[in-house]
């Protein structure tokens, strides 16, 4: 948010093999035995067994077949899995996910040197919080929810690219005072991708399985929101995405990963698409969603949308139709220049706003959910959205004017539902195949 802030092999139990006789006879009766108890075991395996979300042009693809995505973010999961009396709320979150047939969740994977910091200090990590984050993502398996994380904060809650920066200058490097050398300072790009690997090789200690080999992990995420108005040339920034995700690349094959990009268009691009930012300066960000977009370790594209913020003086009409423009702008971008999915990865309305009336952000969130549908069963590249964002009950610290409580509404509720389960059906048929999705479908 702008303001705050190939199938996993189960593993191979050789039964024993036998060579003759009565032996033979034997050691089969056992193996069939042993693979009996090991089947049983599988099926109430606390670790479902699940493949890694893959894609196909426009297409995420799961099992061979498209995934549309319904979804949200919680930034704050792994800051609530590290004090014990704090954890359920993961638990429940999780759950109200389930709940509403929702598959991915985006949440920090980053937490830079403030409270409950993962990084502690320049590559000094604290355990504890490492342990929270691996039971934020086995709990997130078990159920069924994949996650999309993002590996450090462009804005300055929970550290942030100023918190790198900061670090670089106690070291006596990087001696600029712009919060950009983030991206231009060479020191600072070895601490990220120092960063990276540590956590893309982080063995989970419940589980015993490698971030880079969990299917768990929906996709990485490189940074919130990145902008890096020094340099309005966008050179500076495609360079580091370009670093970056090779960097990403040459650890883990298996995951997606997108930018997190809010989806501006840079100063070079043409007329018609300059036309489609909020305003003059959003071509100023040293950002360029198509340019960026189009490099080829990026699998997917993320598009961010806050009408409140960007269209202050809008009424609520206008701001709609401003969001309809935002995206098939870049639905069609995804569709005809750059070959990938499209995921709004962040959306909300505020109620902030004179009038704020709860109809009126399930309107925003229909509107956006029908733009996502339209374009998939189409085939097109619009493949998901996630909400921002959802708190369990009692975190109003943690909220800001976005949050949304599941359980309070039932008519948003009964929207988001049928969300999941129109997309539901686009990825698995009419009867779901036979999964649990149909008790409420
Ligand atoms: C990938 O998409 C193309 C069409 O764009 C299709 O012909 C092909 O069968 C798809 N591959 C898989 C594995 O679904
Ligand atoms: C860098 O970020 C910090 C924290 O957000 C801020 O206090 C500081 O003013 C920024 N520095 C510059 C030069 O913009």
């Amino acid at each position: 948010m702008g303001l705050l802030s190939k199938r996993e092999q189960p593993p191979k139990k050789t039964a024993a093999e036998g060579n003759c006789g009565t032996y033979l006879g034997i050691v089969s009766l056992l193996s069939l035995i042993y693979l009996n108890i090991n089947n049983l075991t599988f099926s109430s395996s606390v670790e479902p067994k699940i493949s890694f979300v893959e894609r196909n042009g426009t297409t995420f693809m799961l099992d061979g077949r498209p995934f549309y995505v319904n979804g949200w973010n919680s930034y704050w999961l792994m800051d609530q899995a590290v004090d014990e009396k704090s954890r359920g709320r993961v638990t429940e979150m999780f759950k109200a996910g389930r709940d509403l047939g929702l598959t991915v969740c985006r949440t920090w994977g980053f937490n830079d040197g403030t409270y409950h910091a993962l990084q502690v200090s320049l590559g000094r990590f604290d355990e504890e919080v490492f342990k929270a984050l691996d039971r934020v993502i086995a709990e997130a398996r078990q159920h069924g929810i994949r996650l999309l994380l993002s590996l450090v904060n462009n804005l300055q809650a929970m550290g942030g690219k100023s918190q790198y920066v900061r670090w670089a200058i106690e070291e006596g490097i990087g001696l600029t005072s712009s919060n950009d050398s983030f991206f231009f300072d060479p020191s600072i790009r070895i601490y990220f991708k120092s960063y990276i690997k540590t956590i893309l090789t982080r063995k989970n200690h419940l589980n015993g399985i490698e971030y880079r080999d969990d299917p768990t992990i929906f996709a990485w995420e490189l940074i919130n929101e990145p902008q890096c108005t020094s340099d309005q040339s966008g050179d500076t920034l495609q360079d580091w995405i370009e670093e970056m995700s090779q960097f990403v690349k040459s650890i883990d094959k298996k995951h997606l990963l997108t930018i997190g990009l809010e989806g501006f268009y840079g100063s070079k691009s043409s007329k018609e698409k300059l036309s489609v930012n909020p305003g003059e300066w959003y071509k100023t960000t040293g950002s360029d969603f198509i340019r960026n977009n189009k490099i080829s370790t990026i699998d997917f594209t993320s598009v961010h949308i806050y009408p409140d913020q960007w269209l202050e003086e809008a009424d609520l009409q206008e701001k709609m139709e401003y969001v309809n423009k935002w995206v098939s702008s870049h639905i069609e971008d995804g569709d005809k220049e750059l070959g990938k999915p499209v995921m709004f990865t962040e959306f909300g309305l505020s109620n902030n706003i004179i009038d704020f009336d709860h109809s009126q952000r399930e309107a925003f969130y229909k509107s956006i959910f029908d733009a996502v549908y339209d374009s998939a069963k189409e085939n097109g590249a619009g493949s998901g959205a996630l909400i921002w964002q959802f708190l369990v009950r009692g975190m109003e610290e943690y909220n800001d004017d976005f949050g949304v409580v599941p359980g309070e509404r039932p008519s948003l509720d009964k929207l988001i539902k049928d969300q999941s389960c129109r997309l539901a059906k686009l990825n698995y048929g009419k009867d779901l195949g036979g999964r649990s999705l149909k008790n409420f479908c």
